[in-house]
């Protein structure tokens, strides 16, 4: 106990380093002198977006995991391929990912009242904010200030952490990007929200270690369920609800998949395999859940992975090419 809350404690302490250093310019109301109705002209696009295509909470929500994941939020993953470039958009893990036509309405919206003020970074922060408030999660300030990063490559992506990924590589991709184990299981439970295709799962429900098996993590009385929806192995297309039945509701719904086993991915399943995670999975189920306060707080933490702030890069006038 008392080493385990040691090591927590360093970790406090050294993400407080981390922080500090890597996010001095990062605030609240950074517009607030710049561009008042920043996040005002935001809200107002994603009410309008919202209305028409509420599906696109969960694409939206993931943009923004996505570009901080991979390079820092500096809205590197927007950025299109050019003649001379492979970009990020362009790699496998983006298949899932929609709406960047919602977000270059969101900043051609803000390019018209504050020319050349606020960043496609901090756009997409602002848009994962409202996209989960609007699906009934709970409110954050988002930290604003970042700037838009010059550069998108391809192989860049290959660091993402896939769906098939243990806990402790789960743990190390966080820990390395300064998010701790705690805002790794918080996080996971952004998949309340959203679909995923049956390619990122399959294997789980047909052919686990290559010899025709299931994953034994599986609830084996769901597996005919996703096996009806998922038809072969080899499919590509088709798409799944994560949180069935209420997929397009922010709520903590998820720990409930991962308590009964019926998550899709391994690392869903994953969260019953160290102490601190699967502690939060059952607080969450059984104690009353503080998820829908702790998320908010670990994606301001997201929010200040690898930010370019102060005169680094650019705010880009479109979000899909450097200016
Ligand atoms: C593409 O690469 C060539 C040669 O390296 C360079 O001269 C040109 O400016 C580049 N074009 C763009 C659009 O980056
Ligand atoms: C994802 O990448 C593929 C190429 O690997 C590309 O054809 C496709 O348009 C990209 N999807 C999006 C949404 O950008
Ligand atoms: C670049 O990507 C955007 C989506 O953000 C798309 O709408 C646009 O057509 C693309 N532009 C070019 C020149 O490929
Ligand atoms: C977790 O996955 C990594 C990468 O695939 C692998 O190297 C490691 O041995 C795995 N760890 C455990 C405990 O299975
Ligand atoms: C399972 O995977 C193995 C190894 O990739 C492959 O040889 C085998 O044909 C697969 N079996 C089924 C039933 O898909």
């Amino acid at each position: 106990m008392a080493a385990a809350s040691s090591k927590l404690f360093q970790a406090l302490f050294l993400l407080g380093f981390f922080a500090a250093t890597a996010n001095a310019q990062l605030k609240v109301g950074y517009y607030a002198k710049t561009c008042p109705n920043a996040e005002a002209i935001v809200k107002k696009v994603m009410d309008q977006v919202m209305d028409v295509a509420p599906s696109l909470s969960g694409p939206l929500l993931r943009m923004h995991f996505h570009d901080c994941f991979v390079r820092g939020c500096d809205g590197s993953l927007l950025i299109n391929s050019t003649k001379n470039n492979t970009a990020e958009k362009d790699s496998p893990p983006n298949f899932t990912l929609r709406g960047y036509g919602v977000i270059d309405r969101v900043k051609e919206a803000l390019e018209k009242e504050c020319p050349g003020v606020v960043s496609c970074a901090d756009t997409l922060a602002i848009v994962a904010r409202d996209v989960t408030v609007a699906t009934k999660g709970m409110y954050w300030e988002v930290e604003t200030g970042r700037r838009d990063g010059r550069v998108s490559i391809l192989t860049d992506a290959f660091t993402l952490i896939p769906p098939s990924a243990n806990i402790s590589t789960l743990i190390s991709g966080f820990k390395a990007r300064g998010l701790s184990v705690k805002d790794l299981v918080v996080l996971q439970g952004s998949h309340t929200i959203g679909i995923s295709h049956c390619s990122s799962f399959t294997n789980r429900i047909y052919n686990f270690t290559g010899k025709g098996d299931v994953d034994p993590t599986l609830d084996s009385e769901y597996i005919p369920k996703l096996r009806s929806k998922c038809r072969s192995p080899a499919d590509q297309t088709t798409v799944v609800e994560m949180d069935p039945g209420s997929f397009k509701t922010f709520d903590d719904g998820y720990f409930k998949l991962v308590a009964k086993r019926r998550a899709l991915f391994e690392s869903d399943a994953a969260m019953l395999d160290n102490a601190e995670t699967k502690a939060y999975v059952e607080k969450s189920v059984t104690a009353g859940s503080t998820f829908l306060k702790d998320f908010g707080e670990s994606m301001v933490k997201m929010g200040r992975i690898g930010v370019l702030t102060g005169r680094a890069g650019e705010i880009r006038k479109v979000c899909y090419k450097i200016n």
